[in-house]
């Protein structure tokens, strides 16, 4: 293998930039050329690369977003994208990619895979949404910034004697709520996953709560129940009688210095990858479970399900209260 290329693509996250570092280092050291991606998907079409060497990933691994830019290609969805990037990393020479991103960018490393251009895929995204993987890179730091957020809204929502309902991230997947919920020791934790009654799940266990002299409470939604933050906030206030004040943190989430574990972790992950392109293996996904990083077909991984833990969940209903 003599030439690679490495993207970023979809929502960035934290770590995405320790990724792409660990890729460029792992094979510059085994003498193979890497071409950062520019703009995901896009670049690769249009043949936006740069030529990276030892140096041009240096003091990168502690920023977040990525040095690569990212976007979502509408292009590359459709035949014709796809067949000009298979064009472009023919004319370039590009043996294999390096695919860090989400579920979505996955399904573009597979198409390509299909047509001749070995990829890999690394799972960098908040949303820890990617199923055969236990951990995405970002995902730590992101848990990490909403408890930061939320522990400083606590303060003036105690202050006041508040209730504050707070939106979090994470696509169709409630894994930042939940374990944000736990974290932050929120009064109730709404999920798409587990079905809800805001009757049941929030005001009367906010007034059994109210019993025992409680006064201030953290309600955590995920987004993809797609409740009204600020309806709910209304509606909780004239049936329980306290005030109360709704907040969506959006993208403050992604952003942000990577997380110790994120860093660790991206930088496993990126050599891995580079790793397995040096085998002559392709069309794969490289993926964390329980701290081991391993890896899986990507079509088998796109076919994986993930579901919640019901016993967090249970641990989460049975403590904050
Ligand atoms: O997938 C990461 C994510 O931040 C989701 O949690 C969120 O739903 C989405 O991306 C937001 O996308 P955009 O940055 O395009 O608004």
């Amino acid at each position: 293998m003599k030439t690679i290329a490495v993207l970023t693509s979809g929502g960035d996250a934290p770590g995405m930039n320790a990724a792409v570092r660990a890729v460029v280092r792992t094979a510059c050291e085994n003498g193979i050329k890497v071409l950062g991606v520019v703009r995901g998907y896009n670049g690769l079409i249009n043949g936006d690369f740069i030529e990276m060497d030892l140096r041009s990933v240096s003091d990168i691994i502690n920023r977040g977003g990525t040095i690569l830019y990212s976007a979502r290609s509408a292009e590359f969805a459709t035949e014709e994208g796809m067949r000009k990037a298979v064009r472009t990393c023919r004319e370039y020479g590009i043996e294999g990619v390096v695919v860090i991103g989400g579920d979505g960018s996955f399904r573009g490393a597979r198409d390509l895979s299909e047509r001749g251009i070995p990829c890999v895929g690394i799972p960098g995204t908040i949303d820890n949404d990617i199923a055969c993987c236990d951990y995405t890179i970002g995902y730590d730091t992101c848990l990490n910034t909403i408890m930061e957020m939320v522990d400083r809204i606590r303060d003036t929502t105690e202050s006041h004697d508040r209730c504050s309902v707070i939106e979090v991230m994470g696509r169709r997947a409630g894994f930042l709520a939940l374990n944000s919920g736990i974290a932050c020791g929120a009064t109730a934790i709404l999920i798409p996953e587990i079905p809800f009654e805001i009757e049941k799940h929030v005001i009367e266990r906010m007034k059994r709560t109210q019993r025992t002299d409680k006064k201030h409470f953290i309600i955590i939604v995920a987004e993809g129940v797609g409740l009204d933050v600020k309806q709910l906030a209304a509606e909780i206030q004239s049936k329980t009688g306290v005030e109360s004040r709704a907040t969506i943190l959006g993208h403050t989430q992604r952003g942000g210095y990577p997380t110790a574990k994120d860093r660790v972790m991206a930088t496993r992950m990126g050599n891995y990858a580079v790793k397995l392109l040096m085998n002559d293996i392709g069309n794969r996904v490289v993926a964390a479970q329980k701290e081991e990083v391993l890896d899986f077909d990507i079509f088998e991984a796109l076919n994986m399900k993930k579901s919640v833990d019901m016993e967090l969940y249970n641990v989460a209903h049975e403590v904050s209260i």
